[in-house]
């Protein structure tokens, strides 16, 4: 996941002191603007710069993407506070719509992440605000609170925003209407109330004229507050974290020299001095702290919020995205969590595909096993729903390949926010949050059993494996997978068919053809096949299983060369013609839905370990074949 630092540094201090020197962050403010286009945000945010006389573009530019390339490299503090969302989306390469600007002030230094105001930008703005402090919510004061606000409200909310400024603008279209202002600030606090979002200034402005954005406005005597600037120079954004124990998620391991390795990243909570006992999550390695660096020396303590390097008594082994944390109070583990998730895809979520989930510098494979229910993010209301579209928001129930240290979302934001990753595009699909680990995750433990596939397969004197047939209804999977079975039962094997019709009587009549159906149905059945795989059985499987990424989650089930992929290729137009049981004719007349081919996609296989061509050879032969091929 991007490119590692250069790790031949001569001498480790070196090294530890460049690294501290890039990740310093000090008074620093990033906030992001929402509202659309007609608010007025381009004009309020063109009068902040000019007004605060902003840097010079390039040099702009030039900040910019520094921090790009500290997020970019991973190794990055960034100035970021949740996921790391915004790098994890550079890391990806995505192209994201938020144009990013700088300005600063004697008394502050401010970047902003300026986001499109449409609906479907959501995506964009919940990039912006997974790196801010504050967000500034812009509302006409024609037209107070609308959908648009209140789906922003609820967003940044879900990301963890504690401090938001609305402004009220176009004060000066209203006759700078106190009362008008009051009612728009009471409702908005209502709801910000209602989503937890803890710190609300309401400023009454006018972008055009520049009324409280710099200056108290005289056309609004009645308004006690502060200018807006004057606001983003002074609110204090306490870091959530300071208090508690102390969490080092580890960015870049620096293995300076023989002697050195350091272990860099950002405090996010609690101080740790040399001599602290320490335990890593979630490997649960222990060991004690040697040296600490921070700032441009070394130091015998250091507290929250600023990049430190720590170098351990042990030499155990820690990778980037661990978490070292105090030896008596260390990260809860998990694998299964209820969590919120904000949808950003095009391609809705599909319950049961495998997607990466990112966790602060962390990566693992990840599956929604359930949508309890979608939000409705203008009411809250909870909706029945069995997949969110784009700019959905829902709570699922979340379950890990692998174990992860974590804090709930509401403890803290880097600790317990992230971001769902499709595994073929490797785009940033989904935001959410971590609210509680399920307990049956630690309730359910592999039991040992002594009896293993290996001494089940030697009794049977065969290899077990997996041979899964996919194509087109009417392809002949089924024909041939049945020939395949007859010969390898005639060669003395001990085998069992799977097939898609079969099981759809059985297993998983609950399920139709929707594509959230037919993830679910492939799902179970490779997790049957790889149940039968164990049993020490040759296992064929004949599903038209149309996408791509359930048939790679199947293989990921097997052991390497467990699994063969056999493509039946038969073209459409054939199937089609064929049509032995009558279900093109029915989908054509519109009598039948979701077909696969008519009006569901079927994702040819990239990568087939074997295809079968049905256009030039009999069933019979191209049995022959496959069984030939199997070799054993
Ligand atoms: S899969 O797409 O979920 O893998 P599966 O192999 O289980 O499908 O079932 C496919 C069989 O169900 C087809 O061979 C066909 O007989 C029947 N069928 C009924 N409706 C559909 C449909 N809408 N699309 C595809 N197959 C259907």
């Amino acid at each position: 996941m991007g490119a590692k630092p250069d790790q031949s540094a001569a001498d480790a201090p070196r090294a530890v002191a460049d690294y501290l020197l890039r990740h310093e962050a000090k008074g620093l403010l990033r906030f992001i603007t929402c509202g659309s286009v007609d608010d007025g945000k381009s004009t309020l945010i063109g009068r902040l710069l000019y007004d605060a006389r902003a840097l010079l573009d390039d040099q702009a530019a030039a900040l910019i993407s520094d921090v790009n390339r500290a997020a970019a490299i991973g190794d990055g503090i960034d100035f970021a506070s949740l996921v790391d969302g915004l790098s994890a989306e550079r890391e990806q390469g995505i192209t994201i719509d938020v144009a990013y600007r700088y300005f600063d002030t004697d008394r502050r230094k401010f970047i902003v992440a300026d986001c499109p105001g449409h609906e479907q930008y959501t995506r964009n703005m919940a990039t912006g605000a997974s790196t801010a402090d504050l967000a500034i919510v812009l509302v006409d004061a024609r037209k107070g609170l609308l959908t648009q606000t209140r789906r922003h409200s609820y967003i940044l909310a879900l990301l963890g925003i504690r401090h938001v400024v609305l402004a009220v603008n176009k004060m000066d279209l209203v006759d700078y209407r106190q009362d008008l202002f009051e009612a728009i600030a009471t409702g908005y606090q209502q709801l910000a109330a209602q989503l937890g979002i803890e710190q609300v200034a309401c400023i009454p402005l006018s972008a055009l004229d520049g009324d409280n954005v710099l200056e108290t406005s005289r056309h609004m005597p009645w308004y006690q507050g502060t200018a807006l600037l004057n606001h983003l120079e002074t609110v204090v954004i306490e870091s959530p974290n300071t208090v508690g124990e102390f969490r080092l998620p580890v960015q870049w391991v620096c293995r300076a020299n023989q002697d050195f390795r350091g272990f860099a990243g950002t405090l996010l909570a609690g101080s740790v001095a040399v001599g602290d006992a320490i335990t890593v999550s979630p490997s649960g390695s222990a060991s004690t702290v040697a040296r600490i660096f921070s700032g441009d020396r070394e130091v015998t303590r250091a507290d929250p919020g600023q990049p430190v390097v720590l170098g351990l008594d042990d030499e155990i082994d820690i990778g980037r995205g661990d978490i070292i944390c105090p030896a008596d109070a260390p990260l809860a583990v998990a694998d299964q969590f209820a969590a919120n998730l904000l949808w950003m895809d095009p391609k809705p979520l599909l319950p049961g595909r495998p997607y990466w989930l990112k966790i602060g510098a962390r990566t693992v494979g990840a599956t929604i096993t359930e949508l309890k229910h979608q939000i409705d993010v203008n009411t809250q209301a909870h909706l029945a729903a069995k997949s969110l579209e784009c700019n959905q928001v829902g709570y699922c129930n979340l379950y890990l390949n692998e174990p992860i240290g974590f804090e709930p979302f509401t403890d803290n934001r880097d600790l317990g926010g992230f971001i769902l990753i499709d595994r073929q595009s490797n785009a940033t699909v989904g935001a959410g949050t971590l609210d509680f680990a399920l307990r049956r995750a630690s309730n359910i433990r592999w039991q040992h059993v002594d009896v293993d596939k290996a001494s089940r397969a030697l009794i049977k004197h065969q290899r077990p494996r997996c041979i899964w047939f996919t194509g087109l209804s009417g392809a002949g999977k089924s024909t041939i997978a049945n020939l395949v079975e007859k010969q390898l039962l005639a060669m003395g094997r001990h085998t069992y068919l799977l097939d898609g019709d079969n099981i759809r009587h059985g297993l998983n009549n609950d399920l139709g053809f929707t594509d959230e159906d037919r993830v679910e149905n492939i799902r179970r059945v490779a997790e049957v096949a790889r149940l039968m795989v164990d049993a020490g059985l040759v296992v064929l499987v004949s599903f038209i299983s149309p996408f791509r990424a359930e048939r790679k989650m199947a293989r990921r089930m097997f052991a390497e060369g467990e699994f063969l992929e056999v493509f039946v290729d038969t073209p459409l137009s054939v199937a089609e013609q064929r049509d032995a049981k009558g279900l093109y004719a029915k989908a054509r007349a519109g009598l039948l839905r979701n077909f696969t081919g008519i009006d569901s996609p079927y994702e040819v296989p990239e990568d087939p370990d074997i295809v079968l061509d049905t256009g030039s050879h009999e069933a019979e032969t191209l049995a022959t074949m496959l069984v030939r091929e199997l070799g054993d």
